[in-house]
């Protein structure tokens, strides 16, 4: 997905544009540019093109911009083509007015006719360019800047992060938000905007969060932030307290097995505070006996692998806390016109707190009244400032693209808000709760055992990589942890890989089980164990191959599946965060072994902030 860096101060600007685009490389992209103002000229000059960061940097080695100003952007194509007329920066005609920007302007296509209607020719097919032509419309009136961007505002319809730049105010930055993320960094003698924070983490921890329809005038020594009336808006400055290495590989091949191997510690940041002796804490949410009385149904909404997490945590609640649940992909979720009242909560569940979907459901549902609890990695995020209640995944920022850590942190938190009805709606005693707190106090090594045999995982790689079909199957939970499983090799590996409920192999895939398939079966749970291994054996004795992920001490398994990856034992509410882990990594070796961008896949990105 797009993003945004900018720079005013007393430094060179293109060395942090180039730093900043590369921090955000992880978000997907496929081209890059910059914008600078040139002191000498006096013009706003830009470079840009298709494809990757290093094809920006060799541009510029042979034609090198210099200035003390200047934005820049890595977009991930919406409206045309990756092209270098595509990509952004765009300019007004005479390249006076620069402009970078994240979202979707719905209403591009009138005002670009509009507009053309009045003389103005378009050299690329983008909504973008409209901003920048527009703002050039109102500002040849009356050569004010900020009332121009302001004008434009109240013209374009959709969403957007702004950075624009004009060569007749070579001291700024304007930077606009509505419904795409932008933060302001504070340094000195300098200042910088970014549509995320790892782009500016090496500058400032220092940040403004821009709130939607605010407009920000940034100079080097000094920030105001309008509200649309245009009345100067007051902030708290945010400290951002990620180290900056927690943005960076540490050593790790790819960003995603760096992100594997946190997950010890993301287990265990997010049960230290939370598992109390005599209950749970969730943060600042209050969900008492006398709250949940208030609630008589309950969605969980979200998407992709934040989706699979919504899962397991419905499957506890319907288990554990014996209430129904709805659990709904949000761009579903969204049309189709759901029952929802002031009795119903809505738990959304998303990784960065921005994805278009999630955010419009969870608004959806606030509307119709509902009471919405988000499950959020990335603070400051729209869904985290919009939701009512919020429980951080306290993951730290997640830059693969396939999540890994975010899920874990996911499924943690929603078996800790099922444990919590559980205990506050008295469907289990406190001494069962401490026996599973006991349990759950032990994942963080738990999980480093399992991260200890990914020698064992590279070997079946090694023996499974030319599988043409992979199907992952389980039962209950283990369906669960199916799906995310299968995700992940599609997502990375890019093979062809389906996740079925065990029991439905029968109804119908069962036909395309061959020699060449892989059926990698999940068998967690162990009173469903007969019935799952019965599944396995039926696509055996067709010639598929079986590799097993059961827990430790069940030696029965070895005769139902080629190899076992064999997990720890825990209490089976906790076992999709271990039974996950080894997906991840077969699903990383598989990527690796053939060839693929671990960290970029393709086609993806990370943070989807379209429908
Ligand atoms: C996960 O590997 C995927 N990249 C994707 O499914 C992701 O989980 C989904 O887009 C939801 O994102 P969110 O958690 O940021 O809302």
């Amino acid at each position: 997905m797009c993003g945004i860096v900018g720079y005013v101060g007393k430094g060179d600007a293109v060395p942090v544009l180039m730093n900043g685009l590369s921090k955000l490389e992880y978000r997907g992209y496929d081209s890059a540019g910059v914008a600078v103002y040139d002191d000498t000229s006096k013009n706003v000059n830009i470079c840009k093109t298709k494809g990757r960061i290093q094809n920006l940097q060799d541009k510029l080695y042979l034609t090198p911009l210099k200035g003390r100003l200047g934005i820049g952007h890595t977009r991930w194509a919406t409206h045309g083509e990756p092209s270098d007329i595509n990509a952004h920066p765009h300019s007004s005609g005479k390249e006076k007015i620069a402009v970078v920007h994240n979202g979707i302007i719905e209403n591009y296509m009138a005002l670009k006719e509009e507009l053309m209607d009045k003389g103005y020719k378009f050299l690329s097919e983008t909504d973008t360019e409209i901003v920048a032509q527009l703002i050039d419309y109102y500002y040849s009136k009356d050569s004010n800047l900020m009332s121009a961007v302001f004008k434009v505002i109240e013209r374009i319809e959709g969403s957007y992060a702004l950075g624009i730049i004009c060569s007749d105010f070579p001291d700024r930055i304007i930077a606009v938000r509505k419904d795409s993320p932008l933060v302001i960094g504070l340094g000195e003698e300098e200042n910088f905007i970014a549509s995320d924070m790892p782009a500016i983490l090496n500058y400032t921890r220092n940040v403004y969060l821009v709130e939607d329809n605010e407009v920000a005038l940034i100079t080097k020594d000094n920030v105001k932030i309008f509200d649309n009336n245009g009345s100067e808006v007051k902030k708290e400055v945010f400290k951002v307290d990620w180290d900056i290495e927690a943005a960076e590989k540490s050593g790790y091949d790819h960003f995603m097995l760096k992100e594997i191997y946190e997950q010890p510690k993301v287990v265990k940041d997010n049960i230290a505070s939370r598992l109390l002796d005599d209950g749970i804490s969730l943060d600042k949410v209050k969900l008492d006996k006398d709250d949940i009385s208030k609630i008589d149904r309950i969605y969980v909404v979200a998407c992709g692998t934040a989706y699979y997490a919504g899962l397991v945590g419905r499957y506890l609640i319907e288990r554990v806390v014996r209430r129904p649940v709805s659990a709904e992909v949000a761009s579903e979720f969204r049309y189709k016109d759901p029952i929802i009242d002031e009795k119903t909560l809505v738990i959304v569940v998303s990784q960065s707190g921005e994805t278009a979907d999630t955010l419009a459901a969870m608004r959806l549902a606030q509307k119709a009244g509902a009471r919405t609890l988000a499950v959020v990695n990335v603070v400051g995020s729209s869904i985290a400032r919009e939701a009512d209640d919020v429980i951080y995944t306290l993951a730290g920022p997640e830059i693969a693209v396939a999540s890994t850590k975010a899920f874990t942190a996911q499924v943690v938190v929603m078996s800790l808000l099922a444990l919590k009805l559980a205990l506050e709606l008295e469907k289990i005693s406190i001494e069962k709760y401490r026996q599973i707190k006991t349990e759950m106090e032990k994942l963080p090594s738990l999980v480093n055992k399992i991260l200890n045999k990914e020698p064992v995982i590279k070997r079946f790689m090694h023996k499974y990589i030319g599988s043409k079909n992979v199907f992952y199957i389980g039962r209950g939970l283990d369906y669960i942890v199916s799906m995310e499983g299968s995700l992940k090799l599609k997502e990375i590996a890019y093979l062809h890989s389906e996740p079925y409920a065990a029991g439905e192999l029968k109804h119908g895939p069962i036909s395309l089980i061959e020699e060449s398939t892989l059926v990698v079966g999940v068998v967690t749970q162990e009173e469903l164990f007969e019935k799952s291994v019965s599944n396995m054996r039926e696509c055996k004795s067709r010639g598929a191959k079986v590799l097993a992920v059961a827990m430790d001490g069940n030696s029965e398994i070895r005769k139902y599946a080629d190899d076992v990856f064999f997990i720890p034992r825990t209490h089976w509410m906790l076992t999709p965060i271990l039974a996950n882990i080894p997906q991840q990594i077969f699903a990383y070796h598989m990527a690796l072994g053939l060839g693929n961008d671990v960290d970029k896949p393709r086609n993806l990105a990370k943070s989807v902030t379209v429908e």
